[in-house]
């Protein structure tokens, strides 16, 4: 079955053909960066608008790159939320309208469900069930996942997402819109241990996390040094390291946490934020004390892309499922909601006895 996968839940269009014995065929990614970075983050009409523009071209660029026509497509699937209303109804209108024309199923996907499938695409896959860690920039959650579409929420951040923060403290830093990376680049030359900031929620039971603190911490060390105009480069640098330890450090306590209380020995990460080099270090260390494996994306499918909506569209087309002839897009949308695929060995993720 060949799929057409189309993404534009945020700042990114992105479109792909995924075919179900064949692999990933072609894929296509247009960023929006430049069109938001003007304004210091995402600017919703705006990004409707730019998808509008480059959905039609980015399909013609793929079909031509895979050598095949709209004829030879089986089933179309768009990101159906969560994200930008507007956003969202450009990849649904799209989508819907090429269905009607090819005469083929069209379905729409979550997009957290696309980030959780996405490692999935390439070898060594993980087999069900895993634990998974969605860090991205508007979700940080752990989920016990038993079978595509068996999804139980372990626990989930309670104010800013992983991503969210470090966007946030890149603005308190004076760096560049889209600012995951670029404070990531800056911890680089920090040095470790020179600030110590709180790990948020570490000492409480459970699996959900806090950043909206530590962000105020990194504020109110910003704040301590003068200013942000007042911030010697070094001094800049340890701050953004001494933040992005803590996030990580976070991270790790809770995925260990989740592993124990589900018993599993198998760990995904997906999302933006799982292209963290010192986050994928640290998980890998951490996993490999716990005797369990850490399954991650390639780094082109940790942020939003095209490639991973026709892989989780393709498991769902290939099981029989689409939807009906409205275009539905779903802002806000419940993961654990979703329909599942196959049969889903629920229970051998029964957690262990006790509170995580
Ligand atoms: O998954 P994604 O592309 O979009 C959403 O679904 O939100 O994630 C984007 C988020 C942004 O907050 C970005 O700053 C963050 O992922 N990010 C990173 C890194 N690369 C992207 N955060 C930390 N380190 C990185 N290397
Ligand atoms: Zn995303």
């Amino acid at each position: 079955m060949l799929v057409l996968g189309i993404e534009s839940s945020c700042d990114e269009t992105g479109v792909a053909l995924y075919h179900s014995h064949k692999g990933l065929l072609a894929e296509a990614l247009h960023s929006q960066i430049d069109l938001h970075r003007l304004y210091g983050g995402v600017v919703p009409e705006l990004a409707s608008r730019d998808h509008i523009r480059k959905t039609l071209p980015l399909i013609h660029a793929v079909l031509e790159q895979a050598a095949c026509r709209g004829s030879d497509v089986d089933g179309i699937a768009y990101t159906a939320g969560p994200g930008l209303a507007g956003a969202l109804l450009v990849g649904g209108a799209i989508a819907r309208a090429l269905g009607f024309a090819w005469e083929v199923p069209v379905l729409g996907v979550h997009h957290m469900e696309g980030h959780l499938l996405a490692p999935l695409m390439s070898e060594p896959r993980p087999a069900f069930p895993f634990v998974a860690l969605l860090v991205s920039g508007g979700h940080t959650q752990l989920v016990a996942v038993a079978g595509i579409g068996a999804y139980k929420l372990l626990g989930e951040s309670l104010d800013d997402a992983a991503g969210e923060a470090f966007d946030k403290v890149a603005k308190m830093l004076n760096l560049p819109y889209p600012g995951g990376p670029q404070v990531a680049a800056l911890a680089e030359r920090g040095t470790a241990g020179r600030f110590e900031f709180p790990r948020p929620m570490i000492n409480r039971p459970g699996l959900d996390f806090s950043f909206s603190g530590l962000k105020t911490y990194v504020l109110n060390t910003v704040n301590a040094h003068g200013g942000q105009g007042a911030l010697d480069a070094q001094t800049r640098a340890d701050i953004a390291r001494a933040f992005e330890d803590a996030v990580v450090s976070t991270l790790v306590i809770k995925c260990r946490r989740a592993l124990e209380y589900t018993g599993c020995k198998r760990l995904l990460i997906a999302g933006g934020v799982s292209a963290n080099t010192r986050l994928r270090a640290a998980l890998e260390k951490m996993t490999r004390a716990a005797d369990a494996s850490l399954y991650c994306p390639a780094l082109r499918f940790c942020s939003d892309n095209g490639a991973m909506i026709a892989f989780a569209g393709c498991q769902r087309l290939l099981a029989g499922q689409h939807d009906d002839l409205g275009i539905v897009v779903r802002p806000r949308w419940n993961l654990e909601t979703l329909l599942p695929v196959q049969p889903t060995g629920a229970a051998s993720l029964t957690p262990c006895a006790g509170t995580p």
